[in-house]
């Protein structure tokens, strides 16, 4: 039932945030998408500024390449569009939803967001076209969409069809609301796509200890991430250690190891529960606790 609501720009409304600044609701989730200091501060604070993309692309060769994991109303990617306006490295962005309604609803909602300034017609293009190539200051960009279900996306294909990311955007829905985005197993196939010769980092809002689990067991080096204005933690995942400030260390285990609600989602229903004692032992194997 989810599947029909969402899928219509009268699932959606404007809401106006106690900053004064405006963000997108999903009544089918009954999620703000971007709850607190809004859109673009955000962004700015679990992506841009985390990641040091503006530094990174400026000492990168070759293209760069994000991932947009719950593409939305765009606001991650135009935020990073903005913020690394400046740089020459060709940027190709991969975004990633199963319903492009919000990104309708909120052109249509443009003046309110201001986020869209200057990117309206990338975005009406987008729309149409599902990619957009474009020249942004001294740089080529590529921006492709992938219309679909996530999971099923990286369940059903192979690694080789698309270039591996050297950041990934992980926006989907609460745990709780969204549980099929944030399983082990999507974590497991999303490593899969990662190349070890290109550096990758996934920010993500939550600081959830599931989370944490899900990733560490799926691969990946996780770390604190930083405070966003809306959260005062985060966490960042990489395929290398280097991208990772604050790595979780022995005391984050114990503190796992008490935790109700510590065990990964296995399946795509959201619950809480302890680790278990298998669980628990393969955690403790990872080489980021040796
Ligand atoms: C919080 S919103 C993303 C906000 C967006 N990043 C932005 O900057 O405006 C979460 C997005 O995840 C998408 N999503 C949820 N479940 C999904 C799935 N199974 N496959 C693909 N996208 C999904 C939703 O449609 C929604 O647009």
């Amino acid at each position: 039932m989810l599947c029909q609501v969402h899928s219509t720009r009268e699932a959606y409304r404007i809401v106006k945030l106690a900053n004064g600044m405006h963000s997108v609701h999903s009544l089918a989730h009954r999620e703000t998408f971007h709850p607190v200091i809004g859109p673009v501060a955000e962004a700015e604070a679990l992506y841009v500024n985390q990641l040091r993309l503006p530094e990174r692309m400026a000492g990168h060769t070759g293209e760069f390449v994000i991932w947009d994991v719950g593409l939305g109303a765009a606001a991650n990617v135009l935020t990073v569009l903005r913020a690394t306006h400046g740089t020459s490295c060709p940027l190709r962005i991969i975004s990633f939803d199963h319903t492009l309604a919000p990104l309708e609803f909120a052109l249509d909602h443009a003046a309110e967001l201001g986020y869209f300034t200057g990117y309206e017609s990338t975005i009406t293009q987008l729309l149409k076209d599902h990619r957009v190539n474009s020249t942004d200051g001294n740089r080529e960009v590529v921006w492709e969409l992938h219309l679909g279900d996530f999971p099923e996306f990286l369940r059903s294909h192979a690694p080789t069809i698309l270039p591996p990311p050297h950041a990934i955007l992980f926006d989907a829905f609460s745990p709780a609301r969204n549980p099929a985005m944030w399983t082990q197993l999507l974590f497991a196939n999303l490593f899969k796509f990662l190349d070890a010769s290109h550096p990758c980092a996934l920010p993500t809002y939550s600081r959830s200890t599931m989370l944490r689990v899900s990733l560490l067991l799926a691969g990946f080096y996780v770390g604190a991430g930083h405070a966003t204005g809306e959260k005062e933690e985060t966490t960042i995942a990489a395929n290398t250690m280097d991208l990772i400030s604050e790595p979780l260390g022995k005391k984050w285990l114990q503190r796992a190891r008490n935790s109700t609600s510590a065990e990964p989602l296995w399946e795509p229903i959201y619950r809480q529960a302890p680790l278990t004692p298998e669980t628990w032992d393969r955690l403790q194997q990872h080489p980021q606790f040796k």
